[in-house]
């Protein structure tokens, strides 16, 4: 296949002159069944970076070099990929820096994960044959480790220990199904932002662990408390929309709907039929939770869809048994513990709030808890292959 090393460049020229002959001379000679290339991503480098990659294309006919303004490291990303696509006919593409801290030595195991079938393989540094600088000072060790844990914890992606770092392979493929949207993360971001999307939509991810080493010449344009604070304003706010957005939220828009005819029906029967209020209420809340069970059914876990007619009404057996237990005893019950242990009484926020309020909300917010888990792990369970 053809793969094209982009390596970024903002004033690189110290560096650039010894990563490119040690990839020509040293690591491409012992790669047999790809065709290699380099292709030099430079946002117009003061230090002449652009002029040194130039002499290189003379002696190594196999490198290219895209120039253009300086707008970040993922700006800088997405148009030598792009470039590397086009205009280079680029299979494969590393992402890797210029500076020397990603051991080139590894490029044929990531080759080797790519040719095993993985569609994105991620360099990591935080699991066993990984590393970062042993003399970085101990802060930086921390926020390193932290971040990467705080990104992991909170995507619910334990199986991907690396999620800020710069070294890996991706198939072209990953890079022009995720382009159109990346086009938003400028900075350092992007690298978390492109291994979001690809494993959102599902791309095979690899890893090979490999030793960070320190930079040697030059230094670091990373500003890194802008670069913590973006990290998790970007992590959380993403997590949100994707729990509002996913299940959750439409269990949520379909409970509410669930509420509102539940009351639409217990006031028209007392109202205008003169029914008795419990009665009313009763006859709306069946209605209310029959609404739910189909409405889940065909939107919140449509794609896990109960269709059988023996099933579906099996299935909405359980539905009526569940959510009455969890109004009884979750929601009731802990009204109930309420009263009893911390008593009735009120206290006063902007309006006057009797202590029952609190325990509904409470016991509100433990009935949905209940119901969500149940709908996801019992009645509308992923069914195993
Ligand atoms: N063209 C271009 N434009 N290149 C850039 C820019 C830019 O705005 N900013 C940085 N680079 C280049 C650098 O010249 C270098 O080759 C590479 O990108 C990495 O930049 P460094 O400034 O050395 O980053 P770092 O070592 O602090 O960060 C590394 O580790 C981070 C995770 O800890 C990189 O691998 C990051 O991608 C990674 O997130
Ligand atoms: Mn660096």
């Amino acid at each position: 296949m053809k793969v094209v090393i982009v390596t970024p460049t903002y004033n690189e020229k110290g560096n650039i002159d010894r990563l490119i002959p040690t990839l020509e001379n040293e690591i491409f000679p012992q790669i047999k069944n790809h065709d290699m290339n380099i292709l030099v991503a430079d946002d117009n480098s003061p230090d002449g970076t652009a002029d040194e990659v130039r002499k290189l294309m003379e002696k190594y006919k196999n490198i290219d070099i895209n120039s253009g303004e300086k707008q970040g490291l993922g700006a800088a990303y997405i148009r030598g990929m792009t470039y590397a696509v086009e205009h280079m006919g680029a299979e494969v593409m590393f992402e890797m820096d210029a500076d020397l801290q990603h051991d080139p030595q590894k490029i044929p195991e990531f080759l080797k994960k790519i040719d095993e079938g993985c569609d994105m393989v991620i360099g990591n540094r935080y699991s066993d044959g990984g590393s970062i600088p042993k003399n970085w000072p101990f802060m930086r060790k921390v926020f390193s480790v932290v971040a990467n844990l705080f990104v992991r914890t909170v995507f619910m992606k334990l199986s991907v220990h690396d999620w800020t770092g710069g070294y890996r392979a991706l198939k072209k493929e990953v890079f022009l199904k995720e382009k159109e949207e990346l086009t938003n993360y400028k900075g350092y971001i992007f690298q978390i932002s492109f291994l979001h999307k690809a494993i959102r939509d599902g791309f095979k991810i690899g890893e090979v662990p490999f030793h960070f080493s320190d930079r040697n010449l030059g230094r670091s344009k990373i500003a890194p408390l802008g670069y913590i604070t973006e990290v998790f304003k970007f992590v959380i706010s993403t997590r949100i929309r994707e729990v509002i957005m996913g299940k959750f939220g439409k269990f949520l828009v379909v409970g509410g709907f669930g509420f509102i005819i539940n009351f639409a029906v217990l006031k028209i029967l007392s109202d205008s039929f003169g029914w008795n209020h419990s009665w009313a209420n009763l006859t709306g809340a069946a209605l209310a939770i029959f609404s739910n069970y189909n409405l889940n059914n065909i939107w919140t876990f449509g794609e896990r869809k109960v269709s059988v007619l023996s099933s579906y009404l099996f299935k909405m057996l359980q539905f009526y048994a569940t959510s009455a237990f969890g109004v009884i005893f979750i929601q009731t019950g802990t009204i109930f513990l309420g009263d009893r242990f911390i008593g009735e009484g009120q206290f006063s926020f902007i309006l006057p709030i009797k202590y029952y309020y609190v325990y509904f909300v409470i016991g509100t917010g433990l009935l949905l808890i209940w119901n969500f888990t149940i709908y996801n792990k019992i009645i509308w369970r992923k069914k195993p292959h």
